[in-house]
C-alpha cells in the first residue's frame, strides 16, 4: 500500500516561490490519435474498437464520435505551428494502429505512415522532439473480432505493428511509449465496459492486462533489436491509494485497490513478477493459467524510462451495507475480486471530471516509483484537468486549469528536490478533444477548439505554460 499516513486533503496550492527546473527538462504537451485526428475513413484507415463503440448507441455521451474530432489530420501543420508558438520542447502523440495497418495484421498502409512521417518532420523542423505512443486504445476492430486483448495472439500482433512503425519512423523518432495506460484498456475496456470495446468480464480484464504487458515486452524487444538508439518506455496511470481510516478493513481495501490499479502493472514490468497478494485476491476470478512460462521475462525487458500519468488519488474503504454502486472507474466491475470496496469522496475541490485535485499525490507517486521500483528516468507523460471553459470577448481565461498545472508543477519540482530523476512533463492536453466516453463534453485543452468552425484559441493556460517553458520554471506568486 502506498501511503498509510492519511495525507491531508490538499487542493490547489496557490502560493509559492520561484522554482527552476533542471537544465534540459523536457516540457511537452500530449494528445492521442482518436481524440484529435478525425478523418476516420480517410487515407485507408479502417475502424478501431473506438469507432465501433462510439457509433453504438448509448456508449458515449450525446452520441459523440471521433469521426471529425479536432480535424487534426487536415490541420496538422497549423497545429504544429501553435505548438512552436508555445515553445514546446516535445509533443507526445499516438499513432492510430488502424491507419497504418488497417486490419491489425499484414502489410502497412503507406498513406497512413506518410501522415505520421509528415507530422514528425514538421515537428523536427520546428525543433520539437516527437514522442511517439504506439497504442492509445485504438485496437483495429478485426483484432477485437478475433478475441481482442483477452486473446494471447493480440500481443504478437502488437509487436508486429510496433516493428512496422519502427521501420518507418525509427530513423527520426527517439522517444517511444509502447502502451498508454494499460489499466484503462484492460479494466475499463473489458471489466466495467465503460470504454471500448465495452465488454464486462473480470477474468477477461485480467487476461487483457497480461496480454497488453506481453505485447509491450515483445514490442520492446523488437524495437530494441532494430533501433538500438531509441529510448523505450511504457506509460502507466498511477494513483496513491489511501485508506479512509486506520481501521484494518479500510487498510486492506487500500492494499487491494493499490494492487489492481498500480502494482498489477508496475511489478511485472519493473520486477518481473505479479505481487503474491494480488494473485491471491484474484483467486476466485482467474487461476492465472494465461500466464505462460517466460512471459514475465519478456514483460520485464529492460526499459530506458517510465512514463507516469497522474490525475488524482483513490481513497477507499471497506464495504458498508447498502452503499450505492458508482459509475465509471469507481464501478465495482472495474475491480475484479474486490468489487465490494468503496471509493470515498473527501469533499476536496474536484475538476469537471469529478476527480479530486491532489497535487501532493504526484510527489508521492513519483517518489514511490523511484524509491520502490526503479532508478530509471521518469517522465510525467500526462497531467491535467477538465474545467468548464467559456469564450468571452474572444478569450478563454481558464484560471482553474492554470492553477492545477501550477500546483502539479510545484509538486513535480518537490519530487525532483527529493531525488526523483524526473526528466520531463507533458501537459494533458494540447487542445480540447474527444474525451472518450464523455465525448466533447469535457475540455482538457490548453487550446480551445470550436467544434463548429474548428477555430483554435490558445487559452490563458497556454500563454502561462509558454512562459513556464521560456523560463524553465515557475515564477514566484
Ligand atoms: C487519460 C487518457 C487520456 C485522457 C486523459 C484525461 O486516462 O490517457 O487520453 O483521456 O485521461
Amino acid at each position: 500500500m502506498s501511503n498509510p499516513h492519511h495525507p491531508p486533503a490538499v487542493g490547489v496550492l496557490d502560493q509559492g516561490p520561484e522554482l527552476t527546473f533542471p537544465p534540459g527538462f523536457l516540457w511537452g504537451a500530449a494528445t492521442a490519435a482518436y481524440q484529435i485526428e478525425g478523418a476516420a475513413t480517410e487515407g485507408g484507415r479502417t475502424p478501431s474498437i473506438w469507432d465501433t463503440f462510439s457509433h453504438t448507441e448509448g456508449r458515449v455521451v450525446a452520441g459523440h464520435t471521433g469521426d471529425v474530432a479536432c480535424d487534426h489530420y487536415h490541420r496538422m501543420p497549423d497545429d504544429v505551428r501553435l505548438m512552436a508558438e508555445m515553445g514546446l520542447k516535445s509533443y507526445r502523440f499516438s499513432v492510430a494502429w488502424p491507419r497504418v495497418q488497417p486490419n491489425g495484421s499484414g502489410p502497412a498502409n503507406q498513406q497512413g505512415l506518410d501522415f505520421y512521417r509528415r507530422l514528425v518532420d514538421e515537428l523536427l523542423g520546428h525543433g520539437i522532439e516527437p514522442w511517439l505512443t504506439l497504442y492509445h486504445w485504438d485496437l483495429p476492430q478485426p483484432l477485437e473480432d478475433a478475441g481482442g486483448w483477452p486473446a494471447r495472439d493480440t500481443a504478437a500482433r502488437f509487436a508486429d505493428y510496433a516493428q512496422l512503425v519502427a521501420d518507418a519512423l525509427g530513423d527520426r523518432v527517439k522517444y517511444w511509449t509502447t502502451l498508454n495506460e494499460p489499466w484503462c484498456s484492460a479494466f475499463l475496456g473489458y471489466g466495467s465496459g465503460a470504454h471500448a470495446p465495452g465488454r464486462s468480464d473480470g477474468a477477461d480484464a485480467v487476461r487483457a492486462g497480461h496480454h497488453l504487458m506481453l505485447g509491450h515486452g515483445l514490442a520492446v524487444q523488437a524495437l530494441r533489436a532494430s533501433r538500438p538508439q531509441a529510448q523505450l518506455g511504457i506509460t502507466v496511470n498511477l494513483y496513491p491509494v489511501t485508506p479512509a481510516t486506520d481501521a484494518p478493513a479500510d487498510v486492506d481495501a487500500a492494499r487491494r485497490i493499490d494492487g489492481l490499479a498500480n502494482r498489477f502493472f508496475l511489478d511485472p514490468v519493473l520486477r518481473g513478477s505479479y505481487p503474491a497478494d494480488l494473485t491471491a485476491d484474484l483467486r476466485e476470478v482467474t487461476d492465472f493459467g494465461h500466464v505462460h512460462d517466460g512471459d514475465l521475462a519478456v514483460i520485464s525487458s529492460p526499459l530506458d524510462l517510465v512514463g507516469i500519468n497522474y490525475y488524482s488519488r483513490h481513497v477507499v474503504a471497506a464495504p458498508v451495507e447498502g452503499a450505492e454502486p458508482e459509475p465509471y472507474w469507481r464501478a465495482p466491475s472495474c475491480w475484479p475480486g474486490s468489487e465490494d470496496v468503496r471509493f470515498v469522496t473527501r469533499g476536496v475541490p474536484v475538476t469537471d471530471m469529478d476527480w479530486e485535485i491532489d497535487a501532493p499525490g504526484l510527489v508521492e507517486t513519483l517518489r514511490r516509483v523511484h524509491e520502490e521500483y526503479t532508478d530509471l528516468p521518469l517522465y510525467v507523460t500526462e497531467n491535467g484537468s477538465a474545467f468548464v471553459d467559456a469564450v468571452v470577448d474572444g478569450r478563454v481565461d481558464d484560471v482553474d486549469r492554470l492553477a492545477y498545472f501550477d500546483a502539479h508543477l510545484r509538486a513535480a519540482h518537490e519530487a525532483i528536490s527529493a531525488g526523483v530523476p524526473l526528466r520531463g512533463y507533458f501537459a494533458w492536453s494540447l487542445m480540447d478533444n474527444f474525451e472518450w466516453a464523455w465525448g466533447y463534453t469535457k475540455r482538457f485543452g490548453m487550446i480551445w477548439i470550436d467544434y463548429d468552425t474548428q477555430a483554435r484559441i490558445p487559452k490563458s493556460s497556454a500563454r502561462w505554460y509558454a512562459e513556464v517553458i521560456r523560463r524553465n520554471g515557475l515564477a514566484a506568486q
